[in-house]
């Protein structure tokens, strides 16, 4: 996962690409859901309280082990399982009571792509794909062009007068994948949609999804264990044995994974410790003119900038003096956390100030966890005095 510095800062990390927070832009909000298969004494409960809130154009990536209830979870989401407790809001419509009819409509607006492709051995793969403009009032030559050009988009241009039995079997998943997304549904939900495909068309599959959610807004939840195509994700869902274990926005990861490295406590902190700190930190914000820590108080929090900026300033002999200029990216207040001693300089908010932060006691748990505190302290003493 690597991306460049400017693209990080460019994006919003409070509303990942192409999503806004705010009413109208929910696509589907998950409460206090539970799922059990069975009942009576058999019964085997394998969703527990489960809460989400998905934006539109977001592409969530839900992961975790086998049996850990994805399937479950995006079955509820698709309307093809009832919900038995908690409720399921997708776009404007509760799922919950539902009759089976209206499950039968809500899925209209939904491109599945499930590991069952479904494909009619009797037509071609143009045929296939058409099938889903049935319902749609446009001339047929658009339904054809449309038809063709998302299978030309997955590669399969020369493919498309063949029917499925004359398919690989990566072919007939990425022409069903073209069947789910020819009419640019509002959401879409995968299954494991990479798991028989090469890189290349895993790829092809990835930046098609990409377009759809950056172009069209379309909310994209994909079921994977794939881990070449994480770096699609805003963000990266955990589920195991039937709880979210995480739930990681990408981008706010990176951000921040980025710059504290460049703090000599994270530097050789492996991504995955790093991700673990970046998922701690909280957003917070400082008015212009505030003062975010105080020379004298007892260090509380470790700040890393997000945006604006900040002054620092020294006091002494009853003068203050300032010494720095803080911007995005950069960070402080480890100093005081590391030696248990009083803030050595007050930072104050020059202009609005947000700043992702974590707690003393997050930190000194990361840090201990990774490496002995004296060589911390080493490093620290050595390369910063301020
Ligand atoms: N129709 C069913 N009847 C009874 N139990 C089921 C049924 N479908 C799934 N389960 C059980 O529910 C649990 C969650 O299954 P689910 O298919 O949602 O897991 P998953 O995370 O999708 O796993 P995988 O990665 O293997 O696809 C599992 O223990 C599974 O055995
Ligand atoms: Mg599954």
């Amino acid at each position: 996962m690597t991306m460049a510095d400017s693209q990080i800062r460019d994006h919003d990390l409070h509303h990942p690409a192409g999503a806004q927070a705010g009413a109208g832009n929910d696509a589907v909000t998950v409460r206090d859901v539970d799922f059990y298969f069975g009942s009576g004494d058999s019964a085997r409960r394998v969703l527990h309280n489960i809460n989400l809130r998905i934006l539109r154009g977001q592409i969530v990536i839900m992961t975790g082990p086998s049996g850990s209830g994805k399937t479950t979870m995006l079955t509820l989401i698709g309307a093809l399982r009832s919900l038995q407790q908690g409720s399921i809001r997708c776009f404007d419509t509760e799922l919950r009571g539902l009759s089976l009819e209206q499950q039968v409509g809500v899925r209209r607006n939904i491109g599945f792509i499930f590991q069952s492709h479904n494909l009619f051995e009797s037509l071609t793969a143009r045929q296939n794909v058409h099938m889903a403009l049935e319902l749609r009032t446009l001339p047929e030559a658009d339904k054809h062009r449309l038809a063709d050009r998302v299978l030309g988009e997955l590669g399969l241009a020369e493919r498309l007068d063949y029917r499925p039995g004359r398919l690989s079997g990566g072919q007939r998943q990425r022409v069903a994948i073209a069947r789910a997304v020819v009419n640019t549904p509002p959401l879409i939900l995968a299954d494991e949609p990479t798991a028989a495909l090469d890189k290349d068309s895993g790829r092809e599959v990835i930046d098609l999804l990409r377009r759809l959610a950056d172009e069209q807004r379309c909310t994209i939840i994909i079921v994977t264990h794939d881990s070449r195509i994480m770096d699609a994700a805003d963000r990266i869902i955990n589920l195991t044995d039937g709880r979210i274990s995480s739930d990681l926005d990408v981008r706010r990861t990176l951000y921040i994974c980025q710059f504290i490295k460049q703090c000599p406590v994270f530097k050789d902190m492996l991504l995955n410790d790093l991700t673990d700190v970046a998922q701690h930190m909280e957003l917070q914000s400082f008015a212009a003119g505030s003062e975010i820590i105080r020379q004298g108080d007892a260090g509380d929090r470790f700040h890393l900038i997000y945006r604006g900026t900040a002054t620092v300033s020294v006091r002494q002999n009853g003068a203050s003096r300032e010494v720095a200029t803080l911007n995005s990216g950069d960070f402080f207040g480890e100093l005081a956390l590391l030696r248990d001693e009083p803030r050595n300089a007050t930072v104050s908010a020059a202009t609005d100030v947000e700043t992702f932060s974590l707690s003393k006691g997050q930190f000194l748990a990361a840090v201990r966890d990774h490496k002995s505190f004296e060589e911390q302290m080493a490093n620290t003493m050595f390369s910063r005095r301020a």
